[in-house]
């Protein structure tokens, strides 16, 4: 295409140079023959009209020498009288110079003519110009004085113009060859190394990386590239790690089960109260993995989309008046204090069940989190055009570290402590997920030791009848 578009501007180019210096060169050639023949015939004339044959013979023969040409006298009726070349004397001659001057009443005529062999002037080369200007005497229109010369140096210099030019074409198109096979390895050789790359992370390595360089648009697709390749990989380690997880939090349970099964199995004169313990303890780790197997369903069930909304009107303070009713019971074991602070209610258009599974799995957090005798608090309100729900206690707290990482999935912060309290380290990020099918935020503020906050911001989407 570099070569194409060289090749047509330069054609282009070249067309209209030789163009020019060939019409440079014929109208030099016009002025110059036209200015001498001219001239001449102002000196020939007074020799024609007083019929001085044999000056107007030597005036011609010297003339045309000098000019390297014929010179030819011409009278009114378009017969030669006079012949630098001394054949054509008497000779009618029909140019269409010499009429245009006869008949026409042009001053002076010019043309170039390709002479047939038979021509009478084809002494003169078979590429001619003709030059005829008129012979004026005292009574008018004498004859015509006409000046034949070869035309050949005037298209041999042409010809060497075209012949440069096209020398010049052909070093161009061999540089622009050169210059467009080097430019395009140097333009293509990072999209190959980015297509090897690609090939390579196809086939499952998800490590490989662009190597950023070339043009800022190359070094931008390398750059965008590295990015979605680490998203990937980041992806792709996380799924494996919940796998593994997960694996593990199910397989802590089934063994637990399994050696109470085998006591009981194994041990018939067990007494029946200690086999009735044993029973409650599996009902407990089948409880505890039902949750588990519930929490892992719901996750990815939100992850591939399929997650089903069910927008309704909902009033928030009274989602939270009913979780604390339900936790009452827990935090009375614990002479914790559960309340509602807020008391004006706070309409909202989301899905009921999944809120009361937030408000449920973070009040659940602060209960267990919190030492006995704690206080726990939670808060609904508007602010602007959004809702918030806060659950706040005077717990353990979470150190900035580990605030970083507890939305992730099976991140607990105590792991012993997490595990006798029966947490998998899944609330958290079921919560989170929720909260983003709303479109809201889940964020936490917490100093160790004096308690945590956790504000969940939801955004709202127009509640029928609005309280405002
Ligand atoms: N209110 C809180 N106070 C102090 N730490 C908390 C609080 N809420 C959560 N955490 C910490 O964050 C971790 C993750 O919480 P998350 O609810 O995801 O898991 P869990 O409560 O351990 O288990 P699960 O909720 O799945 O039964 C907890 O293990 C705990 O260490
Ligand atoms: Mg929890």
């Amino acid at each position: 295409m570099f070569l194409g578009i060289i090749g047509v501007s330069f054609a282009v180019m070249a067309s209209s140079l030789t163009d020019y210096v060939s019409s440079y060169l014929y109208r030099q050639r016009i002025r110059q023959d036209s200015l001498a023949v001219e001239r001449l015939s102002t000196t020939v004339a007074p020799l024609f009209q007083s019929a001085s044959h044999d000056a107007l013979s030597e005036t011609l023969s010297v003339s045309g020498s000098e000019m390297g040409g014929r010179l030819l006298v011409v009278d009114g009726d378009g017969k030669v009288q006079f012949d630098s070349f001394g054949r054509l004397m008497g000779v009618r001659l029909q140019l269409p110079e010499v009429l245009s001057v006869l008949l026409e009443g042009e001053v002076s005529s010019w043309g170039i003519h390709h002479l047939d062999p038979n021509s009478p002037l084809t002494d003169s080369g078979s590429m001619v110009a003709y030059c005829a200007s008129r012979i004026t005497g005292t009574q008018g229109l004498l004859g015509v004085l006409l000046y034949v010369s070869p035309v050949t140096e005037m298209l041999t210099s042409l010809s060497g113009v075209q012949q440069h030019l096209f020398r010049v074409f052909a070093i161009i198109t061999a540089v622009a060859l050169l210059a467009a096979l080097f430019l395009s390895r140097i333009l293509t050789r990072p999209i190959s190394a980015l297509t090897r790359t690609i090939q390579k992370m196809g086939q499952g390595d998800l490590s490989i990386r662009a190597r950023v360089s070339g043009s800022s648009e190359m070094r931008h697709l390398a750059e965008s590239y590295n990015a979605m390749a680490q998203e990937l990989e980041n992806l792709d380690n996380s799924r494996n790690q919940f796998v593994s997880n997960a694996s593990h939090e199910l397989k802590t349970p089934m063994t637990t089960m399994k050696i109470l099964l085998e006591n009981v199995m194994y041990e018939p004169d067990m007494p029946l109260n200690v086999r009735q313990e044993f029973l409650q303890d599996m009902n407990h780790e089948i409880d505890r993995l039902t949750g588990i197997v519930t929490d892992l369903l719901s996750l990815t069930q939100m992850d591939s989309g399929r997650a089903e909304m069910h927008w309704e009107n909902l009033d928030l303070q009274s989602m939270c008046m009913e979780t604390v009713r339900l936790l009452k019971p827990k935090a009375l074991q614990r002479l914790q204090t559960l309340r509602v602070e807020t008391r004006s209610s706070v309409p909202f258009r989301g899905d009921r069940a999944k809120l009361e599974q937030v408000l449920y799995n973070l009040t659940d957090n602060a209960l267990k989190y919190t030492g006995d005798g704690g206080h726990i608090r939670l808060r609904s309100g508007t602010r602007g055009d959004s809702v918030y729900l806060q659950v706040q206690d005077d717990g353990v707290g979470i150190s900035p570290e580990d605030q970083a990482h507890i939305f992730e999935r099976f991140y607990r912060v105590d792991k012993a402590r997490s595990r006798e309290t029966g947490g998998t380290g899944l609330g958290l990020s079921i919560v989170r997920q929720l909260v983003l099918l709303h479109g809201g935020t889940l964020t936490v503020e917490s100093v160790p030791g004096s308690g945590s906050c956790f504000t969940v911001t939801l955004p709202r989407r127009g509640e029928e009848g609005k309280s405002e």
